[in-house]
């Protein structure tokens, strides 16, 4: 009797631990995708270096920003694309610059003082949540930082919450398929196909692809409406 029932007993828990492995492979791959380190504020001199890489021209020009437009600029860093924004929304307009280390908070800061610029509102964010306001940007700018969010999920369903009904979502990043001589190593770069999944899970829908980056891809989203 003993004989028979040790074999079932093992191959019952032999089962569990299987479901147990696919359910949390899941879990891994859907939700906790491991992130890139933050960026070290150490080295934000890094962020402030001219990028013929990344053409700030070319990209301000896609993404159709008009005078009096509200912008966010998540993961601002350095600010080093802020101030674009800045120049493009106007007087009229609005840029919100955030970011979640302090280091970045207190020179996006001083570089917002030292440049006068009125149009900037500098935020203290956190992890998974902006802390932004519900309903009220145009366009979402979010470069070079998708491969660092640690909770994609919830800040994509914040971000979908802030943005206007018609509003865009553009993101830059590092793209795995494109070799590069610096930047995050291939490990913690993100694919395009992952981007594109992970917001179609979360309610957008990819709008506009544009592929003339040398290290990157440049993918503009919008609310999926039924
Ligand atoms: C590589 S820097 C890019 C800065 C800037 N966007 C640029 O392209 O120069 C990434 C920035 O994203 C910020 N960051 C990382 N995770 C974030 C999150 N969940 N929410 C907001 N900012 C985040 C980091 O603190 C860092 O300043």
């Amino acid at each position: 009797m003993i004989k028979h029932r040790l074999p079932f007993s093992i191959r019952n828990i032999l089962i569990f631990l299987a479901l147990l492995l696919s359910l949390f492979s899941t879990y891994i791959s859907a939700q906790e995708r491991l992130p890139g380190e933050l960026f070290p504020p150490d080295k934000i001199f890094l962020l402030e270096e001219p990028r013929d890489w990344q053409d700030i021209e070319a990209i301000m020009g896609r993404l159709h920003i008009e005078e009096g437009n509200i912008v966010a600029d998540i993961g601002a860093g350095s600010g080093y694309f802020t101030i674009p924004l800045a120049s493009r929304v106007g007087d009229k307009g609005l840029v919100f610059a955030e970011d979640i280390q302090i280091e970045m908070i207190n020179y996006l800061s001083r570089k917002v003082e030292a440049l006068d610029l009125k149009n900037v509102r500098v935020v203290f964010g956190q992890v998974e949540d902006p802390s932004l306001l519900d309903n009220f940007f145009d366009l979402i700018f979010l470069a070079n930082t998708y491969h660092e969010l640690e909770k994609p999920f919830l800040i994509l369903e914040n971000i979908k919450k802030d943005l206007r009904y018609y509003g865009r979502f553009a993101i830059i990043d590092w793209d795995p398929a494109k070799k590069s001589p610096f930047g995050p190593s291939i490990e913690v770069k993100v694919p395009e196909y992952t981007v594109i999944k992970e917001l179609e899970m979360t309610g957008f829908e990819l709008v506009e692809k544009h592929n003339f980056m040398p290290y990157h891809y440049f993918l503009i989203f919008k609310k999926k409406h039924n």
